[in-house]
């Protein structure tokens, strides 16, 4: 089935829309969280909890979305998180999400994991106008990290984003059914459940078959990227923080903080950001919902350092509620996936007109005329 990007009007849309486009299993792997998957839905909820405060009387015209990160203005406070396997979702894959992120001005993070190298995309989007930045998964160790830095480095990635909430792969159930469990073996049941999931979406296995194809004849792109799937996991410490530090002159950024200790850890080790992330809930169910730890995250590391968050951010006005509380920009995940697989580049371009289209519509309602100006007025945090 073949979506027109025109009728996803929402994260939801596309969400339904992805579930008949592709087989079951790549439509849970996006979907799907830890266990009882008690996290990723407290994500949703945290958000639905806060409340909006709105001013009257104010005459705003064209809100002004844009922020700065990292001396780079931002056309839109939100970024497409690091997300692995994209590559066979749809076959516009990687790149074509990238290039989606670009046309519209928003900053994009790949990952280690995401199925293609860092040279291959740096050629594919021209990151002088948008930047890119990368995100480290090391199954390894410095042996492995090492030599990644530095090609990162090279290919003009602007940031670098270390993932500290995955030494071991998150229990993911709905994957153990569907037979994509990381790590095991596929036995004959799970592979004829794939093979009939596949057989159900036959546009989708058209493609990508085409698009397979397409890639045997092309050259092949240059250094491996990081086998996560087959180490099952990324442990880092703050001493590998500390040396990876030393070795990257970028912005860098850790991934996966849920407390204000850790946040103040990353600041000793000589972090520019954190983004506090429970992995979307796909590893520690029972970790607490982003939305109710960002706040005194945000109040205690200051100014000087820079706050993302990620985790349930659905609507223009969950990003709203993220920035009042603190953050500088937000990261979504799975609603790019959605729109991904349902419509392709087109869809993840089409996601990224919803959040900016709502996004103005919330502060033109608040009576707010800037991003800039968000702050805790703006919000009931009821707690
Ligand atoms: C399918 C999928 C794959 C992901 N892969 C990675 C990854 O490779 N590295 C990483 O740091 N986070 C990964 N994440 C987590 C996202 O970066 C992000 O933290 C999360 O999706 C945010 O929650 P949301 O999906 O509710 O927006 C992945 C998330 C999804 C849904």
């Amino acid at each position: 089935m073949s979506i027109n990007p025109s009728r996803i009007a929402s994260v939801e849309d596309a969400r339904k829309f992805a579930a008949r486009s592709v087989p079951r299993a790549l439509f849970d792997y996006v979907d799907g969280g830890a266990d009882d998957e008690i996290t990723m839905t407290e994500n949703i909820t945290a958000f639905r909890r806060i409340g909006l405060i709105p001013r009257m009387g104010v005459r705003i015209t064209e809100p002004n979305l844009s922020i700065e990160l990292f001396g780079r203005t931002l056309t839109l406070p939100v970024i497409l998180a690091p997300c692995g396997l994209v590559n066979v979702m749809h076959p516009d894959g990687p790149k074509g999400v990238a290039q989606a992120a670009a046309s519209r001005g928003v900053a994009s993070v790949l990952s280690a994991v995401a199925g293609i190298s860092p040279e291959a995309m740096a050629n594919a989007v021209d990151t002088s106008s948008t930047p890119m930045w990368f995100q480290l998964y090391s199954p390894k160790g410095r042996s492995d990290w090492e030599g990644l830095v530095d090609r990162v480095a090279t290919s003009g990635y602007t940031a670098l984003v270390v993932t500290l909430d995955t030494p071991v792969l998150g229990n993911r159930e709905r994957d153990g059914r569907n037979g994509i469990l990381v790590g095991s073996q596929v036995g004959i049941r799970s592979a004829a459940t794939l093979a009939l999931q596949v057989a159900g979406r036959p546009t989708w296995a058209a493609r990508m078959a085409t698009a397979t194809l397409a890639a045997r004849r092309s050259p092949r792109p240059s250094g491996p990227t990081v086998g996560l799937v087959a180490a099952g996991g990324s442990p880092f410490t703050w001493k590998d923080i500390r040396e990876i530090r030393d070795r990257w002159t970028g912005p860098l950024l850790v991934k996966g903080v849920l407390s204000v200790a850790d946040a103040r850890s990353a600041i000793d080790s000589g972090c520019n950001g954190v983004i506090v992330s429970n992995h979307g809930g796909r590893q520690l169910d029972g970790a607490p919902a982003t939305m109710s730890v960002l706040p005194e995250i945000a109040e205690a590391v200051g100014s000087a350092t820079t706050v993302l968050v990620d985790g349930g951010v659905r609507r223009g006005s969950d990003v709203v509620k993220a920035l009042a509380a603190g953050a500088n920009a937000v990261l979504i995940g799975r609603p790019y996936l959605y729109g991904l697989e349902a419509a392709g580049a087109a869809g993840v371009a089409r996601i990224l007109d919803i959040f900016r289209r709502d996004i103005e519509r919330t502060l033109v309602l608040l009576g707010c005329p800037t991003v800039a100006n968000l702050d805790r007025q703006w919000i009931d945090l009821k707690n």
